[in-house]
């Protein structure tokens, strides 16, 4: 057993400039993720109180157990695009009667909770969450349908929302629909579709055409309740299995159906007994340098985050760039794989794939840091085999079939993000921290090799060089690509689960590994074949 020992020295100006240069990235995110909790606005929100409705933060706020922590996902989907920070819709996992459950709820006070591109990316996001870690899934239901001005891009691949939870039935992950108000067209198959559906008294409207779509088609002249109203849903069509009350009666029943699941996680224990790291997670504050080219040390990291801060590191003197090593987490065993001077050379890319097939070999979870730049290039590099000795880490990545969780510290950069488990490798689940950057390479160097083509396009032309040009070019794309590798950007793109406060990183895991261990934890029997 190694207990890791720190050499941060908390009173160095280098760490209180960090600190303070993380602190004020906090403080940013604090302010987008404001905007998402507003919803739709204090007009809307205030009318939305008006007619006695809950708003979608509360209601999964009754419906999980009382002090529990709700793990929300993608809050900042749709940053920095036309459509309301969250995109109308809140999703995240939640324990339910003792059940760790993925919650989806619409937010009515944002367009009527209506879906656009970005709600559906979530969605989908949500459910591939849910499937891959056998979870019940829970759908508090209040919702216009479709965001009608963008249809073209949200009818034909947003079927598979209605798709997924049938798949999720059959997989025995079970389904509740907790309706609350509209839920028209589409949506109206959101409880049809569902193992269990509770609707509210009154407030619950489930038709496939509304009274205007109905006398438009048929010529009938029909009232809301009678097309889809929650009492003739329970009395006469059985489409509601339970009627509510209230919005409070509708998310008691929501927890007795949870009760009654007879849930069995189906992945091993944790250690009945863990400690907490020796070294204290407060300095991971001022760990991370603000010039990102400066290379940190991970298992200063890795201290503040596992238990104990005990750390068995697995072949320490080489391929000293990358850090492997055994460790536990809340009491589940896991594996990290950790970037430490920033560049993957072959030894490297060896030492991770030789490390991923043995925590297949013990189905030992895996957890990724991520600060790189990527592999190694140049001539000597490439002679030695650089590509081959990267391939090999990306195939073991990309076969492992134990749990892996990614977290962005810093640099995630060109192949080295998918090596290390980016977004397309999916990772089980993948935070950012405030402090990560990535992109197909570094902004400066975009830049500069767009300028060496364009210059070299120049010379075989035969025309002259405009160098004011090329340095306005060069400026214009480093700005673009910067705005374009930071977190909140790529955030709204959902290509992360969401930024964290690097303080939070152990709990996050905790909470993630709990929620893995929902489904069996096996390693890989084979991986593709391993050019040598
Ligand atoms: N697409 C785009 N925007 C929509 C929308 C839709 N389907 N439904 C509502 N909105 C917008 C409204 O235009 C309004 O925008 P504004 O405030 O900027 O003017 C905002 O959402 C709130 O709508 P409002 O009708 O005032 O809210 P409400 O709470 O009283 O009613 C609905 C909400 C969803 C019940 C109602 O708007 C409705 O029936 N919408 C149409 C539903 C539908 O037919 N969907 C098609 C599904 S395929």
């Amino acid at each position: 057993m190694t207990v890791l020992t720190t050499r941060v020295d908390t009173r160095s100006d280098e760490f209180a400039a960090n600190r303070d240069a993380m602190l004020a990235k906090l403080d940013e995110l604090a302010a987008e993720h404001a905007k998402a909790v507003a919803g739709g606005g204090e007009k809307y929100v205030e009318r939305h109180r008006k007619r006695g409705k809950l708003l979608a933060r509360e209601r999964i706020e009754l419906l999980v157990d009382e002090d529990s922590p709700f793990l929300e996902l993608s809050p900042l989907a749709a940053w920095g695009t036309d459509f309301a920070v969250g995109a109308s819709i809140v999703t995240g996992i939640g324990v339910v009667e003792g059940v760790e459950c993925m919650i989806i709820a619409s937010d009515p006070t944002v367009k009527g909770g209506t879906s656009n591109p970005y709600t559906l990316r979530k969605s989908f996001r949500a459910a591939d969450i849910a499937a891959q870690n056998n979870l019940p899934t829970i759908n508090l239901v209040e919702s216009g349908g479709a965001d009608l001005p963008t249809q073209k891009d949200i009818f034909i691949p947003g079927g598979r929302i209605f798709r997924d939870l049938t798949r999720a039935s059959a997989e025995r992950r079970p389904t509740v629909a907790l309706v609350f108000g509209n839920s028209t067209a589409g949506g109206a198959y959101l409880p049809g579709m569902s193992d269990y559906v509770v609707m509210v008294k009154e407030r619950a409207k489930v038709f496939l055409g509304g009274p205007p779509l109905v006398k438009m088609a048929t010529g009938e002249e029909a009232d809301d309740e009678s097309l889809g109203g929650a009492d003739m849903h329970a009395r006469q069509s059985g489409l509601a299995d339970y009627l509510a009350v209230d919005e409070q009666d509708a998310i008691r029943l929501g927890r007795r159906i949870i009760a009654r699941l007879n849930w069995r996680k189906q992945g091993p224990a944790p250690k009945p007994d863990y400690a907490e790291p020796l070294a204290d997670p407060e300095d991971l504050l001022g760990i991370v340098p603000t010039d990102l080219k400066v290379p940190f040390d991970p298992r200063e990291v890795i201290a503040r985050v596992v238990d104990g801060s005990e750390f068995d590191e697995f072949k320490p003197l080489y391929g000293t760039s990358l850090v492997t090593g055994w460790a536990d987490v809340h009491g589940y065993p896991v594996g990290i794989l950790a970037n430490a001077q920033g560049v993957l050379f072959s030894e490297e890319s060896q030492k991770a794939a030789q490390f991923i097939q043995l925590a297949n070999q013990t189905d030992t979870p895996l957890i990724f840091l991520h600060n790189t730049t990527g592999y190694m290039v140049g001539s000597k590099y490439e002679q030695g085999g650089i590509i081959k000795h990267g391939a090999q880490m990306i195939n073991a990545v990309s076969n492992s079939k134990v749990p892996h969780i990614s977290i962005l510290m810093g640099a995630s950069y060109g192949a080295g993000h998918y090596g290390m488990c980016g977004r397309a490798y999916d990772p089980r689940f993948l935070f950012a921290w405030p402090s990560a950057k990535s992109a197909v390479m570094g902004a400066q160097q975009l830049a500069g090799v767009l300028s060496l083509v364009a210059r070299a396009a120049a010379e075989s032309r035969g025309t002259p060089y405009d160098e004011d040009q090329d340095a306005a070019m060069r400026a214009m794309v480093e700005q673009q690509i910067e705005a374009e590798s930071m977190p909140m950007f790529l955030s709204g793109l959902l290509y992360d689960d969401g930024i964290i406060d690097p303080r939070d990183t152990r709990t996050v895991l905790g909470m993630c590994l709990s929620v893995i261990h929902n489904a069996p934890v096996k390693g890989a029997d084979g991986f593709g074949v391993f050019r040598m």
